[in-house]
């Protein structure tokens, strides 16, 4: 016998998922650029010129990525108006897990008490919202989940270099998080790309501490498990990727670019941000950046930025929204919305 749920499950299936609340969180702890001058060789003003970074946030010892993924949830939940026992579907994109089992997403699912939900991680990168954002509106759009949560949550703190002067100066800590469910009046989700290309995983890797090349006393020593980074490579490949994503899926629902009135890219480098918009030929007044205050916090820079441009109310009722990613894999997409 069907229960009123799958019924009620069943009429929803095709309606497209909207973003019914968003939140954010990040550790307290702060590395100025000032911070850095003290660590390597570097200034400020190459930074600021560089990158448009600031300060970014980093976890102190015995923080960890679910404690802020938890607390980023626990505001989408409260603004969506609904009870964590109703979340069906939990995503965490993330690339520096709390552990390596359980998934990070049955941590927070745990935490949550959201007890009928599938959770698992994703492992995209900076793109990993948005892939997360991608499978959230199938499951939505089949009926088989009501309310999903995605979650971009990172401590990279704990593997960047703070000797390497290429990487230490971009990656942040934070989490940011979308609660989404049925949208109504042809709103939420209109389209969705999502892209990776392995044969550029070694632009952005860390090649020791998996299986192999398994952590030991020595790849420790080494710093194996640290990121290493190409930047200078990767910066067209973002550049061009972004860029041309963001036409796929206005193009899918169509739309063009003047029509975008808040677009969100992945926060890598104000310079990538400035490109891709010229672009794509937008006005910079609808281009969102938060990188100075930030830097670059991986898969949870959308999402951060998304509840930072909500509180300010930067978003109105039918605005059409972009967000576009960029990240190691390489892993690039886009996502269009209608508020
Ligand atoms: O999150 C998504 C994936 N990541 C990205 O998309 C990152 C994309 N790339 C970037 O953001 C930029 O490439 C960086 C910010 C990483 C580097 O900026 P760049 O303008 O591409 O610099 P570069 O790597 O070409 O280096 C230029 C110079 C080099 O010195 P020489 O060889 O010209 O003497 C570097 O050694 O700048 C030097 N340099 C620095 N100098 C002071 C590199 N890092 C620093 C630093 N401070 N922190």
């Amino acid at each position: 016998m069907i229960g009123k749920q799958e019924v009620r499950q069943k009429l929803m299936a095709n309606t497209n998922a909207a973003i019914l609340g968003t939140g954010r969180a990040y550790p307290e702890g702060i590395l100025t650029n000032a911070d850095l001058e003290r660590m390597v060789e570097t200034s400020d003003e190459w930074i600021t010129s560089r990158t448009g970074i600031k300060q970014r946030h980093k976890a102190s010892e015995g923080e960890y990525t679910s404690q802020f993924a938890v607390a980023a949830a626990r505001q989408a939940i409260e603004r969506a108006r609904i009870d964590p026992g109703e979340v069906g579907l939990i995503i965490c994109a993330t690339v520096t897990p709390d552990q390596i089992l359980p998934s990070t997403g049955c941590l927070i699912q745990a935490e949550l008490g959201a007890n009928r939900a599938a959770a698992f991680d994703i492992a995209a990168a900076c793109s990993g919202f948005l892939y997360g954002l991608t499978l959230a509106n199938q499951l939505i759009r089949s009926g088989q989940t009501r309310y999903a949560l995605v979650i971009g949550a990172e401590i990279l703190s704990r593997y960047v270099d703070y000797t390497d002067r290429s990487t230490c100066v971009i990656f942040g800590d934070g989490a940011g998080a979308a609660l989404l469910g049925p949208a109504e009046d042809g709103r939420g989700i209109l389209a969705t790309r999502i892209y990776s290309d392995g044969r550029y995983a070694e632009q952005l890797f860390s090649p020791g501490g998996g299986t192999r090349i398994p952590p030991t006393a020595e790849t420790l020593a080494g710093g194996l498990h640290y990121f290493k980074m190409r930047g200078n490579e990767l910066f067209k490949v973002a550049v061009r990727s972004m860029a041309d994503v963001s036409r796929e899926v206005l193009d899918e629902a169509g739309y063009q670019a003047d029509d975008v009135k808040l677009f969100i890219p992945h926060q890598a480098n104000q310079r990538i941000t400035d490109a891709v918009a010229q672009k794509l030929k937008v006005d910079e007044s609808i281009v969102y950046s938060n990188i100075a205050m930030h830097g670059n916090t991986s898969s949870a820079s959308i999402p951060i930025a998304l509840d930072e441009c909500l509180e300010m109310g930067k978003v109105g009722e039918g605005d059409l929204v972009l967000l576009a990613s960029f990240g190691g894999g390489v892993t690039w997409g886009a996502v269009l919305l209608k508020w």
